[in-house]
Order: structure tokens, then C-alpha cells, then sequence
């Protein structure tokens, strides 16, 4: 019998080779291209499960992409613990400015990693950190170490919104059955400042479709005298902030939940570089809400973004012309106790209303889900504190996450219980980006203070 870190450091390159193997698969959800490939990572992940010592796998199918379930009961009177996680990634766009493939991956030294981070879609998103998961159970289960019952349940529709798990959840209460949810699909701090992720945002994404004339005009013939679509479609989008930065949609801030000034000040106490933060991006200054902090900006607070704008002539050259149509894709991340269906609704009448005469508008919902936000004052949250203090040597700060994860208030509502972030990725991991990657060391550490999360809650939910 032996402790992680030495079960890691004699497995560590087979480890990291067998992600790299996962990470060679382009399970591309949002691109129906790659289907193939997306049942092939579930099955590949099946496979992973029972050579990590899960005693019953099933691949779950559903409408869209299948489910991988996975279990291992030691004994139904001890608690359980259910981990989740997503096999699907998003798209490599724009690929030419990854420095080497997307799903050819390489370990490359960088100043943040001198001992190596894996280049690769998904290596942190989150086959990176779902695949720490069950190389933790092949260390416990190895050597005798696992303390109570685990269960995995791993989906292939995270980055399109998760449609398929909302209904196996709904059927499948019983048999997922749980005391607490493991999740590593999100952040730390910084590499030797570890944080629980405590909160994170929901999600209300929806298309708008502006029309003007019923073709593309001559925009010399038309210019001046009919409603360009673009024109107005852009105008329409810079109206929803004020100069302020707030969202002008009348109703979007009812329900937000603001915070104490106590829990403002402790948010306050978070180690914080705003140069590094600017300099990593490349801006040269931050831009947002007034009145809060960029840490609250960008994880308490609601926003509405733009993320693709399109329409009219886009092609080599010039082409005068007044397009017929214009399109947006826009998101709102939206904070505790803001529903998402509501806003939805708040914004698609709002957005009808201020169309000028002689354009029509169209919104579209796309997905959403709800934000969620953990207590620390419980089992789950003191177990996962003592985890991080073991491997890290120092207490990790619990902090709001800014991102989404809509099917985590899901769980709690149909499972009755309660989620646990524990993630191990970095801001600068660059998910959704060109060259995302995940460091050697975050993926080896999350593998190593993983079963110390099961050692502790165990223990503590005697
Ligand atoms: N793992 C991310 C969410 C995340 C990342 C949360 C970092 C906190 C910190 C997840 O895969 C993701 O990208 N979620 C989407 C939402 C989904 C509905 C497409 C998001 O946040 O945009
Ligand atoms: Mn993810
Ligand atoms: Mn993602």
C-alpha cells in the first residue's frame, strides 16, 4: 500500500499518455461532422472506467449523444459519491492560430509550466480533468484505498447545453443516487493557490435574426432611404448598456442576489493581479460594470455579450450593398436566483421593442440553465478544504466561478444534492481558445488530491 503521490510519480508518463491518447479523439459535439468520433470517446471512456476498477459501466443512450455511466459499490451502507463530467469538446476555431494540432497533442515547457503543459482541445476542458477522476480511482481501487462507493456519470452534450442529461437525471434519480457531487470542470486561482470554485453563473443564450428589404439592395440605388439591418442590428445591440455598463433591459437585475459587504470585502481578500490579468489577454485596461471590481464583474454580477455578428458581404473586396438580414449570437450569464427562462423571455420582448419601423425581428433561444452557488459549511466543502491543504500545504479559498455549468442547480434539485467544484485548471489554460492546454503538474496534483477528497468525506459523514 502506498500514498497517491507514489502510485503518480511510478504511473505518471502512462498517465499522461493514455490522455493523450483520449485527447487524439476530436469529440466535437456542436459539429455533427464528428459524431463518429463523439461515440467513439464514450465508448473509449467506458473502456477507461472498467480498467480503473468500475464494477458496472453502461453507455446510456439518449436523443442526442450517449451517457457513460460507471459504478463501483464497496458497501450500500457507506455514502457515495457521484462524478461528473463532460467528454465532448468544443471546436477548434480558428485553427490556424494553434501552434501545433489541436488533436495531435504535445507536452510543451512554458514560463508557467517548466515541467510541461498538454497542447490539445479538451486537455483542460474537460477530459483533462474528468480523466484525473478515474486514474484517482485506479489508485484507490490499486491499492486499497477506496473508502466508500463511487459512481461516474460522464456526457457527450456539456458544451451544447447538456439537453440530453436533463431527462436522464429526471429518469434515472434512483440508480444516480448519491451524497455528494465531484465535479473538475473549472479553476484555480493560480498554480500554488488553490480554490474551490463556490459558485457559477447560468447561462441565457439566444440568435437574433434582423430584416430589412426582401433581397440584397444596390446600396446606391437604396442607400439613405431604406433601414439597413446591420446598421440598425448594430445600433439595437450597443443600446442594451448604458454608459455605465449596466444592461438596460427593463427587469434583468430584480432578482439578482447582491452581495453583503462582508462577503464583497472577503471576495476583496482573493489574491489579485490586475496587471498580469491584463497583460496575459493583451489589453491595457479592463472594461465593465461600474461600481464593482473586475473579480466581481466577472463572476457575481450579470452580463450580456455578443458572440458572433454576421450578415451583408463578407468576402474578398468590396460589394455595395444593403444586405436584407442581419445575425447575432448573444449570451447572458446571469447569477443566482435570475431565472434563465424569464430572462429569455425579459429580453426577446425587449429586443422586439426597440426594432425601429421598416425592420422585423426574430430571437431565438438557444439553451440555458441556472446558476447555482455552494455553502461552505458543510461536509462536502470542509472535506474538499482538508483534500487541498494535504497535497497543497496551504488552505484553498473558496471563490465564485464566472463560467457555466447549467445541469449542476439541475442535480440539486432532482438528485437533493449537493455539487463540489474541485478544479485544477488555470484562466490561462485558454479553454474555447486556440491552443488550449493543461498543465503536467495540475493534472498529476488534481490525480493526487482526488482520493483525499474520498478519504475525508467518508470520514467525516460518519
Ligand atoms: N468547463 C466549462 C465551464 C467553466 C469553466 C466554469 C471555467 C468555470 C470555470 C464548461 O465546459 C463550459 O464551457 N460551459 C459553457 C456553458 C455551456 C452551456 C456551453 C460556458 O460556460 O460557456
Ligand atoms: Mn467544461
Ligand atoms: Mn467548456
Amino acid at each position: 500500500m502506498q500514498g497517491p503521490k507514489a502510485y503518480i510519480e511510478q504511473n505518471k508518463d502512462r498517465f499522461l499518455n493514455e490522455l493523450m491518447d483520449l485527447l487524439k479523439i476530436p469529440s466535437i459535439s456542436a459539429d455533427s461532422a464528428f459524431s463518429h468520433d463523439v461515440l467513439h470517446m464514450a465508448k473509449t471512456v467506458e473502456e477507461a472506467l472498467i480498467a480503473a476498477g468500475c464494477t458496472h459501466t453502461e453507455i446510456c443512450e439518449t436523443e442526442g449523444y450517449p451517457i457513460v455511466y460507471g459504478e463501483r459499490t464497496i458497501d450500500p451502507s457507506l455514502p457515495t459519491v457521484l462524478v461528473y463530467g463532460h467528454y465532448d469538446v468544443q471546436p477548434p476555431d480558428p485553427l490556424n492560430l494553434w501552434t501545433s494540432p489541436p488533436f495531435e497533442p504535445v507536452v510543451k515547457k512554458t514560463n508557467l509550466h517548466p515541467n510541461g503543459a498538454i497542447y490539445a482541445r479538451g486537455a483542460s476542458d474537460d477530459k483533462g480533468q474528468m480523466y484525473m477522476h478515474i486514474k484517482a480511482l485506479e489508485y484507490m481501487v490499486q491499492n486499497d484505498k477506496l473508502p466508500c462507493n463511487v459512481k461516474f456519470m460522464i456526457e457527450g452534450e456539456e458544451e451544447v447545453g447538456s439537453n440530453s442529461l436533463v431527462t436522464f437525471v429526471k429518469e434515472n434519480q434512483k440508480r444516480l443516487a448519491n451524497d455528494i457531487i465531484l465535479i473538475s470542470d473549472t479553476g484555480m486561482i493560480a498554480k500554488d493557490v488553490p480554490s474551490i470554485t463556490t459558485g457559477l453563473r447560468g447561462l441565457s443564450y439566444v440568435e437574433v435574426e434582423v430584416t430589412g428589404p426582401n433581397r440584397d439592395l444596390h446600396s446606391g440605388l437604396y442607400g439613405g432611404a431604406v433601414a439597413n439591418p446591420i446598421n440598425i442590428l448594430a445600433k439595437m445591440i450597443a443600446s442594451l448598456h448604458d454608459e455605465n455598463n449596466h444592461i438596460t433591459i427593463p427587469g434583468f437585475y430584480e432578482k439578482v442576489q447582491e452581495l453583503s459587504r462582508e462577503e464583497r470585502e472577503a471576495m476583496a481578500k482573493a489574491p489579485f493581479d490586475l496587471k498580469a490579468y491584463q497583460d496575459e489577454i493583451g489589453i491595457e485596461s479592463v472594461y465593465g460594470e461600474k461600481g464593482y471590481t473586475t473579480n466581481e464583474r466577472n463572476s457575481i454580477r450579470p452580463t450580456l455579450d455578443v458572440n458572433g455578428i454576421w450578415g451583408g458581404y463578407t468576402g474578398e473586396g468590396a460589394k455595395t450593398v444593403i444586405p436584407s438580414k442581419a445575425y447575432a449570437k448573444i449570451s447572458m450569464r446571469l447569477v443566482p436566483n435570475q431565472d434563465w427562462h424569464e430572462i429569455t423571455e425579459l429580453f426577446s420582448s425587449h429586443f422586439k421593442s426597440i426594432a425601429p419601423k421598416g425592420v422585423t425581428v426574430k430571437v431565438t433561444p438557444h439553451h440555458g440553465g441556472q446558476g447555482y452557488v455552494t455553502p461552505i459549511d458543510f461536509v462536502g466543502y470542509r472535506a474538499a478544504e482538508k483534500a487541498y491543504q494535504k497535497t497543497f500545504g496551504t488552505t484553498p479559498i473558496p471563490q465564485r466561478g464566472g463560467g457555466s455549468i447549467p445541469i449542476v442547480a439541475l442535480f440539486e434539485q432532482e438528485l437533493q444534492s449537493k455539487t463540489i467544484l474541485m478544479g485544477f485548471g488555470l484562466d490561462s489554460d485558454a479553454i474555447h481558445s486556440p491552443n488550449e492546454h493543461f498543465g503536467v503538474e495540475n493534472y498529476l496534483k488534481g490525480i493526487e488530491t482526488i482520493p483525499y477528497f474520498y478519504e475525508y468525506f467518508t470520514e467525516m459523514s460518519r
